[in-house]
């Protein structure tokens, strides 16, 4: 069969779930990653012929992508900062508005001698947010951890495979069992998603992604925050950052937190407009 007659049949089967848009990039994805043709060598080579163990497999996607399923679980892997990230669904996806905070961090080291900086990442997924600081900062000391051993899995692998060293530990920080490091930077997306939220969310998020890795009772939406924060009043040191992603709706309450803990704020907008990032040093 032709590439391009699966590809209206591709269509056609997800017309009823997603905008065109989507789903030409959906298919977009798949060429370049099962067959490394991209977009424009299918339209330059339009005699293009799909195998049919090639059709099985597509098939078999089509069906996980009309059920929702994400297409980086689908194909296992994204990109954030112009690094590629193994996924799966032990780890989430990692998010534009997350590699926001790793270009403020970055921004604001770039001025300051960052020669043996000591960084730790709290909750780390896929490894994200560390690895892309330690590709950037060759000579900081990276740390991180996560209560997932499945997660730390992950940042292992991403962490090989960006050829770059994360110290990687599992620790529930609710209950930390040891005292840790001191560090110049802590940094944290932790889980922030209010039950009440759950039904402004999208199927692909709710069905797919780790519960643990988004959700936050409704009665303790701080609970991660005033945990780090905590944390940070012992491992941080003195003129030491903290960042964190926010919930957006929880904007002022997370300043008014580190706030209490003596910590001078200053709250980030993402390029949508909306606060998701804050800063905190440590006076
Ligand atoms: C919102 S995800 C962030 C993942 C990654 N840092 C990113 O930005 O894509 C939150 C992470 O915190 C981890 N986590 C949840 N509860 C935790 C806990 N009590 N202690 C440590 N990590 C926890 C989850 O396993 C998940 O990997």
């Amino acid at each position: 069969m032709l590439l391009l007659d699966y590809k209206k049949q591709f269509c056609t089967g997800l017309k009823n779930e997603y905008p065109l848009e989507e789903i030409n990039s959906f298919f977009n994805i798949l060429i370049a990653h099962y067959l490394s043709v991209t977009r424009l060598e299918l339209a330059l080579n339009p005699k293009k012929k799909l195998s049919s163990e090639e059709i099985k497999l597509f098939d078999k996607i089509l069906l996980q992508l009309q059920r929702h399923e994400p297409i980086q679980y689908i194909i296992g892997e994204t990109e954030f900062f112009g690094l590629k990230f193994q996924v799966n669904k032990n780890v989430l996806i990692p998010r534009p508005e997350t590699e926001e905070l790793v270009s403020w961090i970055l921004s604001d080291l770039s001025d300051n001698n960052t020669s043996a900086i000591k960084i730790l990442d709290i909750g780390t997924g896929s490894g994200c947010i560390a690895i892309s600081l330690a590709k950037n900062l060759p000579n900081a000391k990276i740390s991180a951890l996560d209560i997932s051993k499945e997660a730390l899995k992950v940042a292992s692998n991403n962490a090989e495979a960006n050829g770059v060293e994360v110290k990687l530990e599992n620790q529930d920080i609710l209950h930390l069992n040891k005292s840790l490091d001191s560090f110049d930077i802590i940094v944290s997306n932790p889980p922030y998603v209010r039950d009440l939220e759950k039904k402004e969310m999208n199927r692909n998020v709710l069905e797919n992604e780790p519960e643990g890795a988004l959700y936050v009772r409704d009665n303790e939406p701080l609970i991660f925050y005033e945990a780090i924060t905590d944390l940070a009043q012992t491992s941080l040191n003195k003129g030491g950052s903290l960042y964190f992603e926010i919930n957006q709706f929880l904007a002022k309450e997370t300043e008014k937190l580190l706030k209490e803990f003596g910590f001078k704020t200053t709250l980030k907008k993402d390029i949508f407009g909306n606060f998701r990032m804050i800063k905190g040093i440590k006076q």
